[in-house]
């Protein structure tokens, strides 16, 4: 995707500025007004979660991409399913909190199904046991979606199926305290017999950091797959 040059990155600043501090309803209705342009910003900022998270899945997947059901949370515009379907995969459901979001996902052409749910308020709306693969782009951390809810993104997989998560790691105490918290979660399933660890991978250049010009984000990909009985 590139930029028409028409948004700048001055443009992302002020945006990005106008939603600190912001409540989970107060973000989705930022997310509403940003849906039109928010590949073309994320272009800008040099987003690259969902091209190495997709990458990653993929190296570490076997199995029929034509016949499995993915489920994308926190789906967005649909980069990852665009991303997913140039490698195969073809049958999606996509959950995100923005219906303007889930406007721009509907145009992609790929989601069998979209739907509307704030996560950490409402349930997941998806069956158990009922996706071969879970994603997660992007989305998990503070203010976002709460880090409980991998449980529910556990629940929805199939026996056998694979959950993949990435997240940013920000350098504020808020960031570091959530990546903490969700790790422990992560390690409490596992000690649960939910699922087990396939492979996890740190991310070099996740995005930039506008705030400070020239530095990258980084960023940490889990791959787990659900027990089978
Ligand atoms: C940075 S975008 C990532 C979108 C897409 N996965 C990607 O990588 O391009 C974050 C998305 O998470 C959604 N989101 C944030 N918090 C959410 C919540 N609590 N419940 C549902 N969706 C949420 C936003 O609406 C937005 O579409």
């Amino acid at each position: 995707i590139m930029s028409d040059g028409s948004r700048t990155i001055n443009d992302v600043k002020t945006f990005l500025m106008s939603i600190r501090g912001a409540d989970p309803q107060q973000m989705m209705k930022f997310y509403d007004q940003w849906a039109e342009t928010y590949e073309q910003d994320h272009s800008l900022m040099d987003y690259s979660a969902p091209h190495q998270t997709v990458d990653f899945l993929n190296a570490n997947f076997s199995g029929s991409r034509e016949q499995v059901l993915v489920l994308d949370v926190a789906c967005g515009s649909g980069w990852v399913a665009k991303l997913m379907a140039e490698l195969g995969f073809r049958k999606f459901v996509g959950v995100d909190g923005s219906k303007g979001m889930l406007e721009q996902a509907a145009k992609t052409g790929l989601y069998q199904d979209l739907r509307l749910a704030l996560l950490g308020t409402e349930p997941l709306p998806a069956q158990t046991d009922a996706f071969d693969v879970v994603m997660i782009v992007g989305a998990l951390r503070d203010r976002f979606v709460p880090f409980s809810v991998v449980r529910e993104l556990c629940y929805a997989a199939k026996p056998g199926g694979y959950v993949c998560m990435s997240r940013v790691d920000l350098k504020s105490e808020s960031g570091a305290n959530y990546k903490m918290c969700l790790e422990k979660e992560l390690q409490l399933m596992e000690d649960e017999g939910l699922w087990t660890r396939v492979i996890s991978q740190e991310m070099d250049r996740y995005m930039m950091d506008v705030y400070n010009d020239d530095q990258y984000l980084y960023g940490t990909m889990y791959l787990y797959r659900k027990a089978l009985n």
